[in-house]
């Protein structure tokens, strides 16, 4: 038996796991690819986070129920849009109405076509390596290929609600 056969108490207020999960701040993506006819699809993502230096690589977590479930599973490339404090509209469009996620926005071609977001303050563009079952998410571990960061205050999430950082 190793780490993952061993049963664990579930927690069973899922709302107070929610509230002490959102004590954790993180930043906000809007993670993208092209679905297989080529459309651009997207979801808001503040699961993102840092892995490896030596490979590059990336992870962030995808709801199974999500409308983009299939296009993810399937994609072997996907950008990683990280957003800047004055994006919070993008975060909420892109955590909106799935067809209108792309309406009025500025996108620019990256590696293969994938739509980057113009004005964010950093991309990875990234191959799929790893898949992993993550309970009612699944887990896409991605190498970079490329990236770019440019100046610019971060998009904070905690608690459910949006901020900005002051270092101390
Ligand atoms: C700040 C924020 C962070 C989110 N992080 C994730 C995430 O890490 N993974 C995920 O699958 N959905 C995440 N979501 C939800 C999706 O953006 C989106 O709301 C969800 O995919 C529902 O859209 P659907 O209509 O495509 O199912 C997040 C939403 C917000 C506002």
């Amino acid at each position: 038996m190793n780490d993952t056969d061993t049963p664990h108490p579930r927690p069973v207020d899922t709302r107070a796991f929610r509230i002490a999960l959102g004590r954790f701040v993180t930043g906000v993506t809007v993670i993208t690819t092209l679905a297989r006819d080529g459309r651009p699809v997207g979801l808001t993502v503040n699961s993102f986070n840092s892995v490896s230096l030596d490979p590059p690589l990336v992870l962030w977590s995808i709801d199974r129920r999500g409308s983009f479930y299939d296009a993810f599973l399937a994609c072997d490339r996907f950008a990683v849009n990280v957003l800047g404090a004055g994006q919070r509209d993008l975060s909420r469009k892109f955590a909106g109405i799935p067809d209108e996620r792309f309406d009025d926005v500025n996108i620019e071609p990256g590696q293969g076509g994938l739509p980057l977001l113009k004005g964010c303050i950093a991309w990875f563009e990234c191959r799929t390596r790893h898949r992993y079952d993550g309970g009612d998410h699944l887990i896409l571990v991605g190498e970079v290929d490329r990236f770019e960061h440019h100046p610019g205050q971060e998009l904070l999430y905690f608690a459910g609600q949006y901020g900005i950082a002051s270092a101390i």
